[in-house]
């Protein structure tokens, strides 16, 4: 399996995960002759695909969760947040049952090594980043040996870190364009409204409360909304901090690309030895997040490219990779498996 873009597709690939809108199956698993649902695809914001082909066909992509756990939480999180935006009625035990199943996913598969770069279409982004962000939350716990009940709560206040989002004015949360100081205060204000609606509705505990109010403060005081330094930011929070800053970078948003997990990687080290994101989390995360997941194109310092295969532990940089070698025309190719950590001399360019 491996991850391509739209504009690569080609008829001898199978679709090797399928593509959701809301509930709605669009692509089923196995589907051919892909390349007839380009324009389709790329109307939903839909850019890359997981498929199978000749040079991919035995690369595992490793998923921290089921597919169905994953669109039982996208669908539980999204009628919290429909109920409370056209009832008033918020009810975050709707959630209950699909965190517990996501915690269960995850604590089974303690060593993965994983990356969540799940397809989303336009209309699914919001949903996918509350979920995505609470997957990085429990991995990060788990490596720093959070019992399950502190995983629990742990994940039912990262899923809804950005509730407050409701209040805000739609137009300027969907504004692809740079935002006046007046406008980024107001988003800012997303952090405190969504503190007072779950202390309002009361059944979180203030652990969990404290995740929405504090996931945007940062170690040194740089944060918002009241500048808390260091210990004074509870560990949930900071490790959410961490998670919700990687997801950003790492998703497509109204204004922006995503960006790769290789140049996330370096902007949260760089916050972490800045002060600005605890250290140790990070580092939480990128033992159980790749830095050049399985399935992506990579080009070698010896001039060669090929997928990624296969992560190597604790050598974030250097994953077994399988070459594709074409220099002998496109029908003659010849495929090898090189390991990088255990050719020094090799490096990843791209
Ligand atoms: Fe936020």
């Amino acid at each position: 399996m491996r991850r391509v873009g739209i504009n690569e597709l080609n008829d001898n690939m199978i679709l090797a995960k399928p593509i959701y809108q809301g509930t709605r199956l669009i692509l089923e698993r196995g589907m051919t002759h892909l390349t007839k649902y380009k324009g389709q695809l790329s109307n939903l914001g839909v850019l890359s695909l997981y498929v199978k082909d000749k040079v991919s066909k035995d690369i595992e992509i490793p998923d921290a969760i089921k597919e169905e756990t994953r669109e039982k939480c996208k669908n539980a999180v999204s009628s919290v947040f429909q109920r409370l935006q056209e009832q008033g009625n918020f009810d975050p035990s709707i959630l209950d049952e699909a965190l517990q199943n996501l915690i269960n996913d995850i604590l089974a598969e303690e060593d993965i090594i994983t990356s969540l770069h799940h397809i989303a279409t336009i209309d699914d982004d919001t949903m996918v980043h509350c979920v995505n962000t609470t997957v990085y939350c429990i991995l990060i716990g788990m490596r720093k040996g959070l019992s399950k009940k502190e995983l629990y709560f742990l994940a039912k206040g990262a899923i809804l870190h950005d509730i407050g989002k409701v209040d805000l004015n739609e137009s300027i949360l969907l504004k692809a364009a740079s935002l006046t100081p007046e406008e980024y205060s107001h988003i800012k204000e997303h952090s405190t409204f969504g503190y007072e609606l779950l202390k309002q509705n009361g059944v979180l505990p203030e652990n969990s409360r404290l995740i929405a109010l504090q996931h945007h403060e940062r170690l040194d005081g740089s944060g918002y909304p009241h500048n808390l330094k260091g210990d004074e930011i509870h560990l949930y929070a900071q490790i959410t901090a961490v998670a919700d800053m990687y997801d950003a970078l790492t998703s497509k948003r109204c204004y922006r690309k995503s960006m790769s997990n290789r140049k996330a990687y370096q902007i949260l080290t760089e916050d972490a030895a800045n002060g600005k994101l605890n250290q140790k989390l990070v580092a939480c995360l990128f033992d159980h997040v790749a830095v050049y997941p399985n399935g992506i194109v990579v080009y070698l310092s010896d001039g060669t490219h090929g997928i990624v295969k296969e992560q190597v532990p604790g050598q974030p940089f250097r994953p077994i990779v399988r070459v594709i070698d074409d220099t002998q025309g496109i029908d003659n190719v010849a495929l090898y498996d090189l390991n990088l950590s255990k050719n020094p001399e090799i490096s990843i360019q791209e």
